[in-house]
């Protein structure tokens, strides 16, 4: 198949929105934030990968309004006070003819508590129960109260991003952090209805957050959810022991009125169990009958967490290309997100279209500029400690 004839450059229809192609710039941290709000730097990063050709932005992972989410200031948040930031940003990629979803986010017990010198925490850091993996103890469990109040934050951060014009938000429930930290029976211990034995029982909460954001934000409005196997802290992390521990979790999500499900994996080809060589993506796809977004590696020779250790990677955007129009043809996922990819290259989706290869700037860790340092964690790049 020539790249001309790619299914990847087929329009896609998510909830009547008509979609370029098939290819989305995942939420990622650029630490362009002041207090919370988008600066015209990062605004400007979403045009540019508009113009370049992404078929859906999403935004990086925007703090809840609730103050455990976040203690970061050069991360992004949705409150009343950043609203009008958002609006611009939200305002300029639609007016460049893009579609975007706001990445809504809690940190969980990954954010420190924050001792403001006088042994006083003001804002403790609340988690399902005060763990960050099961010999990781941080902040306290979240009380029935704690977690009304957060998934209130959850919805009022829904709402202001409907009304900054966005097409929709996805819910951040991947790679270790607060919704995260629900589904993964390491981070799990509760014995309250929010927790249990089974994948759907620890789910009970994240799904009741895309239910509330569906009756406040009503019908039109996309819901996205991204979660994954692995964790940032522990690679081999798995929140689906069998496909059918995934398709009781996937049913759950999709009658709690999610649209799509966002398949956060490192390298997208791989086979979820060794019993077969479907992949998350394509298990995800089958299992739920929604759409699905799929990720990791696209045109490079390191995985997010290799990158994250300080490697280096190889680009070939050409030979991921073939793979996954032999998955799109097989239907295994509908939406193809490429991360580091297009951070160093805006235009990398043009250049793919038009088969221009060998003008793609190569992804190299410098690409991720001031992000290292910045703060005790980022995605993206090693924690500390
Ligand atoms: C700098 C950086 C920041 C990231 N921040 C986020 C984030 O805010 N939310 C999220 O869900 N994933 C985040 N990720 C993960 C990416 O969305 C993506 O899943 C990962 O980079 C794999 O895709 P890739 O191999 O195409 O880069 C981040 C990745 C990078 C490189």
């Amino acid at each position: 198949m020539t790249d001309q004839s790619s299914l990847l450059f087929d329009q896609f229809t998510l909830k009547g929105r008509q979609l370029a192609n098939r290819f989305v710039l995942p939420g990622m941290q650029r630490g362009w934030s002041v207090d919370g709000a988008p600066t015209d730097t990062l605004t400007d990063y979403y045009v540019r990968r508009v113009k370049g050709g992404a078929g859906l932005i999403i935004t990086e992972s925007v703090a809840v309004d609730h103050p455990s989410a976040t203690r970061s200031a050069v991360f992004s948040r949705l409150d009343e006070g950043t609203f009008e930031a958002w609006r611009q940003c939200v305002g300029a990629v639609r007016a460049a003819g893009g579609h975007i979803l706001l990445q809504l986010w809690h940190e969980g017990a990954v954010r420190k508590d924050e001792d403001l010198g006088d042994g006083v925490v003001v804002t403790p850091t609340l988690s399902p129960s005060g763990l960050m993996a099961a010999d990781r103890p941080r902040g306290r469990a979240a009380t029935l109260e704690d977690l009304e109040e957060i998934k209130q934050a959850f919805v009022r951060s829904a709402l202001l991003a409907q009304k900054a014009g966005a097409d929709g938000i996805e819910l951040h429930g991947a790679h270790g952090y607060f919704l995260d930290q629900f589904l993964w029976e390491q981070t799990n211990r509760r014995s309250d209805r929010y927790g249990g034995q089974s994948l759907p029982e620890r789910a009970r909460y994240p799904a009741e957050i895309a239910r509330s954001v569906r009756a406040a934000c009503g019908e039109d409005f996309i819901i996205s959810f991204r979660f994954s196997q692995w964790k940032e802290i522990d690679l081999n992390a798995r929140i689906a022991e069998t496909p059918e521990e995934l398709a009781l979790f996937v049913s759950l999500l999709r009658d709690s009125g999610v649209d799509i499900l966002h398949v956060s994996t490192r390298r997208f080809w791989e086979a979820a169990w060794p019993e077969s060589d479907k992949t998350l993506a394509a298990w995800v796809r089958q299992l739920s009958g929604l759409p699905v977004i799929a990720v990791g590696s696209v045109g490079l020779s390191t995985d997010i967490m290799e990158t994250a250790q300080g490697l280096e990677s190889q680009s070939d955007a050409q030979a991921s290309i073939t793979l996954l129009d032999q998955g799109l043809q097989r239907g295994d996922f509908d939406l193809v997100a490429v991360g580091r990819g297009q951070i160093s290259d805006p235009e990398w989706v043009n250049k793919v279209q038009e088969q221009r290869y060998g003008d793609i700037i190569a992804f190299s860790r410098k690409a991720l500029g001031k992000l290292d340092g910045e703060t005790d964690h980022m995605e993206g790049v090693p924690p500390k400690a």
